[in-house]
């Protein structure tokens, strides 16, 4: 049997020399919220903290994404320069992901000298070996802001799903990526006004140029080894028809175009050709920081390049920056495990429409309050890996949260180390008890079987990158500990006691297994747990006595993790439980983020009705009552009536007024159909001179009222009355 060139590959990935792990890096133009933390950054982070564990050699990059456009957008916002916004939100995004227990190996930002000069070397490389196009198109131009509109300076309707708010790359409701001439009605969003076009010269990356590659790479090597939704979207994204990508802008926020590149002054690097070059950056600024040469990361084909990003984000990560990475001549990701999104209370996390829970509200409601601590970061850790969006999208729901803590953390995990530890003092004199080997039971074999085989797969399952199912075995583990303890009753063996009280030897020994297991049980869940709850591990590790170095992955399956006759330390409680003030407290607070927004709606409507109100005051001048008596009004009823033929407004009516039958053309027809109209009385002015319409002479117009919105309503007598009839 020949094996396939595929599979050699798979089979060496298995092992590879050494990992880069990315997160998505994102932008400093506002705090992010949990949807981001369970999309890119908390699984890299608990993979990371895996392969560390097994002391993989491993380097973790991140930063902020400082150009593009949102960043000067939101310093015009904030009424601040795009400098002062970066300079502002850096730090504290930084911070949140440390107070989360994001270990990042570097936390760099794209605003950095090191990574304008390794994108601009990037960007002319691909040009001088021709993999770049240059073309001159007519783009989007603001005549009143002087400026070309590129990306989120210009929204229009989606035309995909007719959001009428997408920006002139994405449509933030359907998650399709655009450019500025898909939209439908674009507006600029510096002047509110529609743009024209001007022509202007840009660099482009002829994706077409690698279609074969991407098919290749994408829909055969990696069908079955990357999560289907991304295959799927990358699929969609190649049978649509790759093309050519500009890479540049004309902006003046942004990674100005190499000096060397003739006909670049003025121009700077596309947002998305600088932000992932950011990866490598960071590792060269890592790699500065800690004497490590940065090459090999990004060059030698034995590592494993991992990018974990949302899946807003997959046609960057999985089309355009391979390309990018193979024309410069870089080792592709291995893989790329997107996430689905994460929504919050039945409806879409939205930073635009303010329905969201930061990341920093969280630290402030329960990190750092006094009740609160680092515990609490893996409590978050623990939900949202548990509600992970790993092949749907999810949801957030505080009761969800309360609920996950209050009876897996406190009741299962949590309980289950604590009941060890009280139990070991006790009734083992708060010394590891010995392990009597030849008097283990089914039970105690059993059990202790279950350290192993559950370690073998949490690791298959993050080789997988499927968490929440990791992070279950996990809590399996634990729940079993809790069965097995409650099956041996040591508390119940306690009481077997010889007549002066003593505790007989057989009760002691069944007791010392028994905790003696559980204790190595806890040291197995410390261990198994770290990389998902690493705060929860090392506050495991306090109460054992022992250093985090335990917590090397080689650990877990092991019986012999803490020596016999080791005093512990008295229990402390993992987690405590959420109290439901706690929870009607956050939805309040959420509640009154609705209420934000209904009153602005309010005001919306406020300001409408006002538009109206104007519009209808808008009155015709005075007349006299003479020029009201001129026009004569009389009561008819409609006898007959069709549609005109080509006019699709207007109705031919035959009015019987009493003294005569008229024919009368009605611009109506959108709003009745003949049928429904046919018997009806109406007020019509008969004296108004006879018009043409269609080729049929009008010869009187019917009265109509119109509500605001654009409903029409005949005027007539309350009840039926004599053809005829006079109205004044
Ligand atoms: N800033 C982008 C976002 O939030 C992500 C950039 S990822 C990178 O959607 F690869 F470009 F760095
Ligand atoms: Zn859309």
């Amino acid at each position: 049997m020949v094996i396939a060139p595929d599979c050699l590959l798979l089979q060496r990935m298995n092992n590879p020399k050494r990992y880069l792990i990315t997160s998505a890096l994102p932008y400093a133009n506002g705090l992010k919220h949990i949807g981001h933390l369970a999309g890119a950054y908390l699984p890299a982070d608990i993979y990371v903290r895996y392969l560390k564990a097994q002391k993989r050699d491993v380097v973790f990059v991140c930063g902020s994404d400082e150009h593009g456009t949102a960043i000067p957008i939101q310093a015009t916002k904030e009424g601040t320069t795009a400098r002062a916004i970066i300079d502002k939100y850096h730090p504290v995004m930084a911070q949140n992901f440390k107070d989360l227990g994001i270990a990042f190996d570097i936390y760099h930002r794209t605003s950095d000298p090191i990574h304008h000069s390794t994108a601009q070397e990037f960007f002319t490389r691909l040009n001088d070996n021709g993999d770049l196009e240059i073309k001159e198109t007519e783009q989007y131009f603001d005549e009143e802001a002087n400026s070309f509109l590129a990306d989120r300076y210009i929204r229009g309707t989606c035309p995909n799903c007719g959001y009428t708010n997408a920006y002139g790359d994405q449509c933030e409701n359907c998650g399709k990526s655009l450019s500025p001439d898909e939209l439908i009605n674009p507006v600029s969003t510096l002047s509110g006004k529609a743009p024209v076009k001007r022509t202007t010269k840009h660099w482009y990356l002829p994706l077409n140029r690698h279609e074969d590659f991407l098919r290749n790479w994408i829909l055969k090597e990696h069908a079955s080894d990357w999560r289907s939704t991304v295959v799927g979207q990358c699929k969609s994204w190649i049978d649509g028809g790759l093309q050519a990508r500009a890479v540049t802008r004309d902006l003046d926020w942004g990674i100005s175009l190499p000096d060397s590149v003739e006909g670049g002054k003025g121009k700077v690097l596309y947002v998305w050709f600088d932000a992932p070059i950011g990866y490598i950056s960071a590792t060269k600024q890592w790699a500065l920081d800690n004497g490590k040469d940065w090459r090999p990361y990004w060059e030698d084909k034995e590592t494993q390049l991992v990018h974990f990003i949302g899946k807003d984000n997959i046609v960057f990560h999985c089309i355009i920056f391979p390309v990018m990475l193979k024309l410069h001549g870089n080792i592709l990701p291995d893989n790329v495990p997107a996430n689905e999104f994460l929504n919050l209370e039945g409806d879409k996390m939205s930073t635009s429409r303010n329905w969201k829970l930061e990341m920093q509200d969280y630290i402030d409601d329960f990190i750092n309050k006094e009740n609160g601590g680092s515990q609490m970061a893996d409590v978050l850790r623990y939900y949202l890996t548990l509600i992970a969006p790993e092949t749907k999208d999810s949801e957030f729901t505080w009761k969800g949260f309360q609920e996950a803590n209050n009876s897996e953390l406190v009741s299962i995990f949590g309980n289950f180390v604590n009941r060890a530890l009280v139990l070991m003092h006790k009734l083992c004199k708060g010394k590891v008890p010995p392990l009597h080997a030849d008097l283990l039971t089914d039970l105690d074999k059993t059990t202790i079987a279950e350290f192993q085989a559950t370690k073998e797969k949490v690791e298959s399952l993050l080789e997988q990158y499927k968490f929440r199912d990791a992070l279950f075995e996990v809590i399996n583990l634990a729940r079993t500990g809790n069965q097995y303890m409650q099956k041996k009753e040591p508390w119940i063996v306690a009481k077997q006691t010889t007549e002066n009280g003593q505790l007989t030897v057989d009760a002691q020994q069944s007791i010392d297994n028994t905790l003696h297991i559980c204790l190595q049980l806890c040291a197995n869940l410390a261990v198994l747990i770290n990389p998902f709850l690493p705060f929860t591990a090392r506050k495991i590790c306090y109460l054992l006595k022992v250093v985090d170095k335990m917590l090397d992955w080689e650990n877990a399956g092991k019986i012999k993790l803490l020596s016999v006759g080791y005093s512990l330390r008295a229990p402390e409680l993992l987690f405590r439980k959420i109290e439901d003030s706690e929870i009607s407290y956050q939805l309040e607070k959420l509640q009154a983020s609705i209420v934000d927004r209904e009153a602005s709606d309010v005001n919306k409507e406020k300001i409408m009705e006002e538009e109206k109100k104007s519009e209808t005051s808008n009155l015709k001048p005075e007349i006299v009552f003479d020029d009201f008596a001129k026009i004569d009004l009389r009561v008819g009823t409609i006898v007959s009536a069709e549609k005109v033929e080509k006019a699709d407004k207007l109705l031919k009516l035959s009015v019987d007024l009493g003294f005569e039958t008229r024919t009368i053309v009605s611009g109506i027809a959108l709003h009745f159909t003949p049928e429904e109209i046919i018997g009806k009385q109406v007020t019509v002015v008969v004296n108004l001179a006879p018009r043409k319409m269609r080729g049929i002479e009008s010869n009187g117009m019917i009265l109509m009222a119109e509500d605001n919105a654009g409903k029409l309503y005949f005027i007539k007598p309350e009840e039926a009355i004599d053809r005829g009839s006079t109205v004044s």
